[in-house]
């Protein structure tokens, strides 16, 4: 048995949903982050200064203070679409509850088909967004369907995050859930306005865990589980100490029903047991130092928001994740159902 104490983190990528899904959504996160950047894909999207604020209502409503951390804060995002105005940014800003700007590429993932169908019809809000410091959050896809689906983030490096970077050099842009060797690289290599959020998924996991043998419906998110040389360049990336890579789970719940059928949805539901599974996952390479600097200081300083001052504490004691969360009147099947998670948090301390 080994206790860790770190700074409480904070989760930069996580998708809440809305209505009675927000119970079991927003408090499995705030249990342990303080502050989460609230994903916009909701439908229809969260794509003014306006749904930002009242989404934001409903996330706090939902808050259950016997289950979540103290000051727990939603950090807003809007839905770029093609028709945003710049001016929408600026009253979003104004507004004080956004902290960001989502970009998916028309069609790339779940409830994207309203985002953007071509970068340069948005060059106005970036220019807006570069001008006032809104960060850009982008999924990094292609969508074209003849790109094989497991280049397609390396695609859009080429094609428009280079670009993007020269266009716009003072621009805040988080490559979201990065899953290849080729992006870490770009990233590590690129200016200091560029950072990236890494799922616990993709650290666990490569494709194989999706595929030989049989397909795992629960383990399919989008970007998709790559083969497992990019694996292990993301777990060198989270666990080599640059600021440039922080956590951000993407916990992205569907109904067992809506993943284990025909046509499944892409998503993770990891919350219960994220901080858990980077803490495993460092711990297994033997960077547990790492853990805070990725988990609670990285992501702040590369928004431009105060580390947190409180604190958790993890016991390396294994656990096995439960087979099934409720949300609303639907069971999620979790990441680490029916596997034995070797860290567990028993508890934090008030700053
Ligand atoms: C996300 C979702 O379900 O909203 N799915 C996923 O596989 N990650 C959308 C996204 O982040 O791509
Ligand atoms: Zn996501």
């Amino acid at each position: 048995m080994q206790d860790i104490e770190i700074t409480r983190p904070d989760d930069w990528h996580l998708h809440l949903r809305d209505g009675p899904s927000l119970q079991l959504t927003v408090n499995a996160a705030a249990r342990v982050f303080r502050r989460v950047i609230v994903m916009p894909n909701l439908k229809p999207p969260v794509s003014t200064a306006a749904d930002a604020l009242a989404y934001h209502s409903r996330i706090m409503a939902a808050v259950n203070p016997a289950l979540a951390c103290a000051g727990f804060q939603p950090l807003m995002t809007l839905y770029l679409r093609d028709i945003t105005e710049p001016a929408e940014i600026t009253r979003a800003k104004a507004g004080g509850v956004v902290y960001g700007v989502k970009l998916y590429p028309a069609g790339a993932t779940t409830n994207s088909d309203a985002g953007v169908t071509d970068i340069t019809r948005v060059y106005p809000v970036l220019e807006e967004m570069q001008r006032i410091g809104m960060p850009l959050l982008i999924h990094g896809e292609v969508t074209d369907s003849h790109i094989d689906v497991f280049d397609r983030e390396k695609v859009f490096i080429d094609r428009t995050m280079g670009p993007l970077l020269r266009d716009f050099p003072a621009l805040k842009v988080v490559f979201e859930h990065i899953t290849t060797a080729d992006a870490a690289a770009f990233v590590a290599e690129g200016p200091a306005t560029i950072a990236a959020t890494i799922t616990p998924h993709h650290l666990l996991y490569n494709r194989n865990h999706m595929l030989a043998g049989a397909v795992r419906p629960h383990f399919f998110c989008l970007p998709v589980l790559k083969r497992n040389t990019h694996q292990e360049a993301l777990l060198a990336a989270a666990t080599g100490g640059s600021p440039k890579f922080f956590l951000g789970t993407d916990s992205a719940p569907h109904s067992k029903h809506a993943k284990e059928c025909a046509a499944g949805c892409a998503g993770i539901f990891n919350s219960d047991s994220a901080i858990e599974s980077y803490a495993e996952v460092f711990d297994a390479c033997g960077a547990l130092e790492r853990l805070e600097g990725f988990a609670s200081f990285h992501g702040p300083d590369f928004y431009g928001l105060p580390r947190n001052q409180d604190r958790i504490r993890l016991r390396r004691e294994a656990w096995e994740g439960p087979a099934d969360a409720v949300m609303g009147s639907e069971s999620v099947v979790p990441m680490r159902a029916g596997e034995q998670v070797a860290w567990r948090v028993v508890g934090g301390q008030q700053a």
